[in-house]
C-alpha cells in the first residue's frame, strides 16, 4: 500500500486522526506548549495539556484551533505535520486527507485550511460539515430519502443539522462549546466566591458537578482556588445548583440553534425526526442531563450517539470508504494544483 488515506478531525478541544483500515490512530489535546522568546514547540498535545497551567514566565500556551476555526496557523501546521507524518510512517505517496470543518467556515477560510493541509503534507484534500462526518460516524444511513438530525456539542462550537440523502438540508452553527461552559463557571467562582481557579480546575467542576437540568439531589465537591484578596490557597464547596444557574443561558443557546434549524426544516423531514429522533455527539453531550433538557424543550426524543466524543472521526473513516458516494455529493479531492487553476 503506497498511499493513505486520513480523516482528520482538527477540533478547538481535541484533534483526531483516523487512518483508513486502522482506523482511529491518535486522539490528543489541540494544545501546544512554545518557548515565549524562540517560539520553539516544547511539548505538544497530552503533555503540553498537563504542563499549561504550570509554565515558568519564559513559556506559552497556544490553542491553534478557536471556535472551529484556524487561530495560530504556524501551531496548527506543526501539529497536523507531526500527526500526519506519523500516521504515513513508510508510506512512499502523500496523503489525501478528508477533514471535518465547523459549518460556518467562510470560503477563504476553507481556502486557508486547504493551504495549511497541503503545507502540512497532503497530496490531495477535502473538506466536509462536521455534523454530515458526525452522522455518518453516529451510524445514521445516509443514503435514504429520510431526515435525521444530528446536534455535535463540541468543545468551541455546537453545530446542528438536518441530512438527508447523504447531504446536509439544513444546518446551523454556534460558537459555544464545553470551553465557554468552563470559562463560564471560573467567571462565576471568581465574581460570587472571590475565588480565582485554573482552566483544569474549571474542567473538572464542570464534568463533576455540572448539569444542564436542574438536580432536585444536589450534589457537591470541593475544589481549591487562590483567594483573590489574600492571594492565599483556598478550599472551596461548589454544588450543582450552583453550576446549573451558570450554565443556563449556554443551554439556552444551544436549544436555541437545534430549534432555528428546525424551523428551517421542510416539514415532511420534521416527520421523519419527531420518529427518528435527535442524536447528540461531540464531547460535551456527556455533560449531565443535556439529552433529556433538550428532549424536554424540544418534545422530540433525544439520545447521546455511542462513542459519543468520536463520532466525527469515526464517520471520515466511513466516508473514506466510499469516495464515490463523497463525489455524487460534490465533494472532490483536490490538489494543490487544482486549486491554484481555479484561483486562475
Ligand atoms: N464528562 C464531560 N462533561 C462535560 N463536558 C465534557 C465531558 N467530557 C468532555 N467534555 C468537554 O468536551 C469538550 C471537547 O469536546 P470535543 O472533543 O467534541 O471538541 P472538539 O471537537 O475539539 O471541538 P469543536 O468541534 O467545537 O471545535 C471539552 O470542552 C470538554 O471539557
Ligand atoms: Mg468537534
Amino acid at each position: 500500500m503506497l498511499e493513505t488515506k486520513l480523516g482528520i478531525d482538527f477540533g478547538s478541544a481535541n484533534i483526531t486522526v483516523y487512518a483508513e483500515n486502522r482506523g482511529i490512530v491518535r486522539r490528543e489535546p489541540s494544545v501546544v506548549v512554545c518557548d515565549r522568546y524562540t517560539g520553539q514547540v516544547i511539548a505538544q498535545g497530552e503533555e503540553a495539556d498537563r504542563m499549561k497551567e504550570k509554565l515558568p514566565a519564559s513559556m506559552k500556551v497556544i490553542y491553534p484551533i478557536k471556535d472551529g476555526i484556524v487561530q495560530d496557523y504556524p501551531t496548527a501546521l506543526y501539529l497536523l505535520r507531526n500527526y500526519m507524518n506519523a500516521a504515513c510512517k513508510g508510506r512512499l505517496l502523500r496523503p489525501s486527507v478528508l477533514m471535518s470543518v465547523s459549518g460556518n467556515v467562510t470560503e477563504l477560510e476553507k481556502k486557508a485550511l486547504f493551504d495549511l493541509v497541503t503545507a502540512a503534507g497532503a497530496g490531495r484534500a477535502c473538506f466536509i460539515e462536521e455534523s454530515l462526518a458526525a452522522a455518518a460516524g453516529a451510524g445514521f444511513d445516509l443514503k435514504l430519502p429520510r431526515g435525521s438530525m444530528i446536534c455535535d456539542i463540541g468543545g468551541g462550537t455546537t453545530e446542528c443539522a438536518v441530512l438527508s440523502m447523504g447531504s446536509v438540508v439544513v444546518s446551523e452553527t454556534v460558537r459555544i462549546g464545553g470551553n465557554d461552559l468552563s470559562n463560564a463557571i471560573s467567571d462565576y467562582i471568581l465574581h460570587e466566591h472571590s475565588i480565582s481557579i485554573g482552566r483544569s480546575t474549571a474542567e473538572e467542576i464542570k464534568k463533576t458537578v455540572g448539569t444542564a437540568v436542574y438536580r432536585n439531589e444536589e450534589v457537591a465537591m470541593i475544589a481549591a482556588g487562590k483567594h483573590r484578596d489574600t492571594s492565599f490557597p483556598v478550599f472551596f464547596e461548589i454544588s450543582s445548583t450552583e453550576i446549573y444557574w451558570v450554565l443556563k443561558s449556554y443551554m439556552d443557546e444551544i436549544l436555541q440553534c437545534v430549534k432555528s434549524v428546525l424551523e428551517k426544516t421542510p416539514p415532511e423531514l420534521v416527520a421523519d425526526i419527531s420518529v427518528e429522533g435527535l442524536v447528540i455527539c461531540g464531547g460535551t453531550s456527556a455533560l449531565y442531563g443535556i439529552d433529556r433538557y433538550l428532549e424536554w424543550n424540544l418534545g422530540i426524543a433525544t439520545s447521546i450517539a455511542e462513542n459519543a466524543p468520536h463520532c466525527a472521526a469515526q464517520g471520515l473513516g466511513r466516508l473514506l470508504k466510499n469516495l464515490k458516494e463523497l463525489e455524487n455529493n460534490g465533494l472532490i479531492f483536490a490538489t494543490a494544483e487544482d486549486e491554484s487553476d481555479d484561483d486562475e
